[in-house]
C-alpha cells in the first residue's frame, strides 16, 4: 500500500484529534498504528475509511485522493473492509446473512453467488459450523473472524482494524489475530491500529507512533522496536511486553 497524508486536521468541536499529521509511505504491506489513548488512531482510521472527513488536509491512499463529497465516499467506501474493537455485526442475522446482505445489496450480487462466496470464507477460516448461527451464540473471537470474513468478502484488497481483539480474551484474541496474518500472508494489505505490541512486532512492516494527534515516529517495526529513538516511544515500550 502507498499512503501519502499531509498537513490533516480532524477538529471535533473544541478538541483538535489530529494536528498538522504527515505521512507518507510506500510499498508496505501491513501498516500498525499504536499510540497512547486519546492520540487520534481511531480518528486517521475513520478518516482512511472515508467514514469521516477531515476539517483540513489531503489524504491519498493508493490510487484514491479522498475528497469532501458524499457520492465519491459512498463508492470509496463499499470497497474498503474495515473490522472495529466490537459490535461488528447485526445480531439478528445469522453469520450467512451478515456476509452476504451486504453482497447483495451493495455489491449486487444474487443470492446464489452471495452464498457461494459466503460458504467458500466460512471454510476457508473454518467456521462453517457457525453459518446458521446468530451472533449472540457465538464466542466473541468466533465473532470477530466472521467480521473479518465479511470484509474480505468484498475482495478488497485492503483491509483496516481497528483494536480488533481489545474486547477478547488472550485465547479468543490469537485466534483472530492468526487469521490477520493468515491474510497477510496471502498478500491482503493491513492497516491496524492496536494495543498488542507483541502483535505488532510479529506482523508489522512499519509502524507509526500516533501521540496527540501527530505522528511521532514512522519507522520499519525494527527500527521501531528494537532501535526507538524518542524518549516518549521509549517510555511507551518500557509499558509494553516488548
Ligand atoms: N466523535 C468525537 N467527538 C468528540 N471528540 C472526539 C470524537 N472522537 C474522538 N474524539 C477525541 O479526539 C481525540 C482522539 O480520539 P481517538 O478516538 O482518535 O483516539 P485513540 O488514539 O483511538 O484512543 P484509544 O487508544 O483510547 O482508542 C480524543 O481526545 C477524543 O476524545
Ligand atoms: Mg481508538
Amino acid at each position: 500500500m502507498n499512503l501519502k497524508i499531509t498537513g490533516l486536521v480532524k477538529e471535533y468541536e473544541i478538541q483538535r484529534a489530529l494536528d498538522d499529521f504527515h505521512l507518507k509511505i510506500e510499498n508496505i504491506s501491513s501498516l500498525v498504528i499504536v499510540g497512547p489513548s486519546g492520540g487520534g488512531k481511531s480518528t486517521l482510521l475513520r478518516l482512511l475509511a472515508g467514514l469521516e472527513v477531515a476539517t483540513s488536509g489531503d489524504i491519498h491512499i493508493n490510487d484514491n485522493h479522498i475528497i469532501n463529497d458524499e457520492k465519491w465516499l459512498k463508492e470509496y467506501r463499499k470497497n474498503v473492509g474495515v473490522v472495529f474493537q466490537a459490535y461488528n455485526l447485526f445480531p439478528h442475522w445469522t453469520a450467512m446473512e451478515n456476509i452476504t446482505m451486504p453482497l447483495i445489496k451493495v455489491h449486487g450480487y444474487s443470492k446464489e453467488e452471495a452464498s457461494e462466496k459466503c460458504l467458500t470464507l466460512l471454510r476457508k477460516f473454518d467456521l462453517l459450523e457457525h453459518v446458521d448461527k446468530i451472533p449472540a451464540k457465538l464466542s466473541g473471537g468466533q465473532q470477530q473472524r466472521i467480521a473479518i470474513a465479511r470484509a474480505l468478502a468484498i475482495n478488497s484488497e485492503l483491509l483496516m482494524f481497528d483494536e480488533p481483539t481489545s474486547a477478547l480474551d488472550p485465547q479468543l484474541t490469537s485466534g483472530v489475530l492468526d487469521m490477520i496474518l493468515e491474510l497477510k500472508k496471502e498478500g491482503t494489505d493491513i492497516l491496524m491500529v492496536t494495543h498488542e505490541m507483541a502483535f505488532a512486532k510479529k506482523a508489522a512492516d512499519h509502524i507509526v507512533f500516533i501521540d496527540e494527534g501527530k505522528a511521532l515516529e514512522n519507522a520499519s517495526a525494527d527500527q521501531f522496536f528494537n532501535h526507538p529513538k524518542n524518549e516518549r516511544i521509549i517510555e511507551f515500550l518500557s509499558h509494553s511486553n516488548c
